[in-house]
């Protein structure tokens, strides 16, 4: 793909391609093996970096139940691009907002009873029921109702008016290790409120608490819909899962080669000299650096893919740029394009690679990728769309 015509619109150097083609190839793979459990895909933080709504217009074709956020601009990002998809907020609000959830017929996810009295009295002003879950907390420690406590504290949030409450919620805190112990007992908390709600006669219909991990390795905790972001882009959330799926990579990260240098013995690299020329050596700048979410712990770790090889990052990476050895690439000149993330050849450096380079997680290499980058998305192999957020 270093190959591909970049569209007049991408004016920088340095650009992330998104293969929808991967996206809807990794939905039909979990799909097909749910059994007729929902599908939610979580599109919080801009998809992971990918584009929440060229990622979630993609996602309303491949048919999910539902999206996935975490905060109402989200939701109302996504609303505002015609994105009709049931989209729950899995996020906290604050009351005031509470018309916001009704009037963008959103799902609300709720623990309290301030925030269901609000909800309720925000779908009695605009006299339309306002869709809620329960959420419920298993061991996160992070938000929810202690699910010790649904039975007793969900009964007065369950008889307040013009709430349909639709479904309960709750969030695994590891299930992407071996040892699968706590994610078990999670479940069993779960279902414990679920049994101590349906001996008070009630019946909440979607039950759900598997993100990616539980997808992957405990099926029995599928229940009515699994929770699912990182493996809709591509990658498994931990090498030690079971791969049940053939996962596409949908992300590259790239960056065109715009100066080289010879340096002679001695010669230092970049800020703070932390690179030192033992010999001749021939080295390249690539334009991309922190302010982009390409970590400096990258320094003397991690590499880029170049001609098919791998060639080691070098010095310490500026706030727009960083430094590659070349010296092994003879064939490379400067305007060639290096892979920072993706394949090339046989050869491919994903997120997880990175994020074990910098004592991090995919996750956050992907979420930090800034919004400096354009994004170039391609379907059926050619480009669709391409976002510059700086000048659209
Ligand atoms: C509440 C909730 N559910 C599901 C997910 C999806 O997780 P994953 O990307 O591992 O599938 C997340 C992501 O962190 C989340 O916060």
């Amino acid at each position: 793909m270093s190959s591909l015509p970049l569209p007049p619109s991408v004016l920088r150097p340095s650009w992330i391609e998104v293969d929808l083609d991967a996206i809807e190839h990794n939905v039909a793979q979990i799909r097909a093996r749910l059994d007729g459990v929902r599908l939610l895909v979580v599109v919080k933080a801009d998809a992971y970096g990918l584009g929440a709504v060229q990622v979630s217009r993609v996602l309303e074709k491949c048919g999910v139940d539902c999206l996935g956020v975490v905060c109402l601009d989200e939701a109302l990002q996504l609303r505002n691009a015609g994105i009709r998809l049931p989209i729950l907020n899995m996020g906290a609000i604050l009351p005031q907002h509470a018309d916001r959830v009704v009037k963008q017929h959103l799902e609300q996810v709720v623990s309290d009873i301030e925030t269901a009295q609000a909800i309720s009295a925000a779908a009695l002003k605009h006299n339309a029921p306002a869709s809620v879950h329960l959420k419920i907390d298993t061991g996160m420690s992070r938000y929810g109702m202690p699910w010790q406590e649904v039975g007793e504290r969900f009964g007065p949030l369950f008889q307040l008016p013009h709430l349909r409450w639709i479904g309960a919620m709750s969030h695994f805190a590891n299930s992407d290790g071996l040892d699968k112990s706590f994610p078990l007992l999670q479940l069993s908390r779960f279902l414990q409120a679920r049994q101590h709600l349906t001996e008070k006669g009630i019946q909440l219909p979607i039950w759900h608490i598997c993100n990616s991990g539980g997808t992957c390795d405990l099926p029995q905790a599928h229940l009515d819909m699994v929770r699912v972001g990182l493996m809709v882009y591509g990658y498994y959330p931990d090498p030690e899962v079971q791969k049940p799926f053939d996962l596409h990579p949908a992300l590259s990260l790239k960056s065109v080669m715009v100066a080289v240098r010879e340096l002679q013995r001695g010669d230092s690299v970049g800020y703070g000299r932390r690179y030192m020329a033992k010999t001749r050596e021939r080295i390249a700048v690539l334009p991309i650096g922190y302010a982009d979410g390409f970590d400096r712990k990258l320094r003397n770790v991690g590499q880029v893919l170049l001609h098919g090889c791998l060639v080691p990052i070098i010095g310490g990476l500026c706030m727009d740029a960083c430094f590659i050895r070349i010296e092994d690439v003879p064939e490379a000149r400067c305007g060639d394009t290096a892979t920072l993330i993706g394949r090339q050849g046989d050869l491919e450096i994903s997120p997880h690679d990175i994020a074990a380079q910098i004592g991090s997680v995919s996750y956050e290499v992907m979420a930090r990728l800034g919004k400096r980058l354009p994004r170039v998305y391609l379907h059926h192999g050619t480009v669709c769309e391409t976002v510059n957020q700086l000048c659209p």
